[in-house]
């Protein structure tokens, strides 16, 4: 774990999972922008994780890496003590580490080893990492809960709610996001605590990249409202404008960032 000195006011520290690349880095840059310092996790410590940490700081804030896979439960004390410890109490999580299937075919012949996977990280991960955090962030003062300083946010999917055949584990295992964000908004609305769900569409990044001309043909066909690629800073710019708590009476919401793709039309 590494940290910069900086001696500039915040208006707290965040924590990204997943935050070395893609969608990760671009909510830790708009977090930066917001003045929050900010943690990342990921599963790997590369080129593109240092990339994320200087970009952070070229922003003027506090960076710091912890390295962990959200998948190992037994992990998380160790994960969030140190996320904790490296610039004190943590104000924002963002849940956005998660994989997409390396199976793409029919349901029926999905492989076991597939939909464990997928449920591990996109869905156990995130609520037991979320769990032991929201915690910690309990035995905070948290000011006047009913205009909360804090915020957890999830990065789900349009496919939370949206059936791709061919990707039927990653949809079952996004599935259960919302209904976990909206029920952690329940229960942590007395702490101060804000929880939203942040619903990306079709996004540039790593992870499209092996079905980036079957996708690429649909957005120029003009099949959804606003027909362009989203980009990862259009889900970064949401999560900063959530975390920075301009959106005070919001809580247990979706958020789409989509393009209008989940538009249903006649
Ligand atoms: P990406 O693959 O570029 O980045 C994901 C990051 O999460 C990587 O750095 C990866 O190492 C990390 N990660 C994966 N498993 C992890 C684990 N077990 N523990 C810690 N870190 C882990 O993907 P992208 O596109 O940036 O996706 C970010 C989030 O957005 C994911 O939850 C994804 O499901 C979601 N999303 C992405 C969309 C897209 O079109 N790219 C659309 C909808 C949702």
């Amino acid at each position: 774990m590494t940290a910069s000195d900086n001696s500039k006011q915040t208006p707290g520290v965040a924590f990204v999972t997943g935050g070395r690349r893609g969608i990760g880095r671009a909510i830790a840059y708009s977090l930066a922008d917001h003045g929050f310092d900010v943690v990342i996790n990921d599963i790997a410590r590369d080129e593109s994780a240092e990339e994320t940490l200087s970009g952070i700081r070229e922003r003027g804030m506090k960076a710091a890496f912890v390295k962990g896979d959200i998948a190992q439960v037994d992990d998380h004390e160790r994960l969030v003590s140190e996320a904790w410890d490296a610039f004190g109490p943590i104000s924002c999580l963002v849940n956005n580490a998660g994989v997409q299937t390396a199976y793409r075919g029919d349901m029926l012949e999905i492989p076991v080893e597939s939909l464990d996977r997928l449920i591990g990280v996109n869905l156990r991960g995130s609520f037991f990492l979320t769990q032991r955090l929201a915690k910690r962030m309990a035995g905070e003062p948290c000011g006047d809960p009913t205009h909360p300083k804090r915020s957890i946010i999830f990065v789900s999917t349009g496919n939370a709610v949206v059936a791709t055949q061919g990707q039927a584990d990653y949809c079952i295992s996004k599935s259960g996001i919302p209904m976990m964000s909206t029920l952690y908004a329940l229960r942590l609305a007395e702490y101060g605590i804000a929880v939203h769900e942040v619903r990306p569409g079709i996004i540039r990044t790593d992870m499209t990249a092996d079905v980036f001309d079957k996708y690429d043909n649909w957005v120029k066909s003009g099949g959804f409202a606003l027909p362009r690629w989203g980009e990862a800073e259009d889900i970064g710019k949401t999560v900063g404008v959530l975390a920075a708590g301009l959106l005070p009476y919001s809580t247990g919401g979706a958020f789409h960032v989509d393009g209008g793709i989940h538009i249903r039309r006649t």
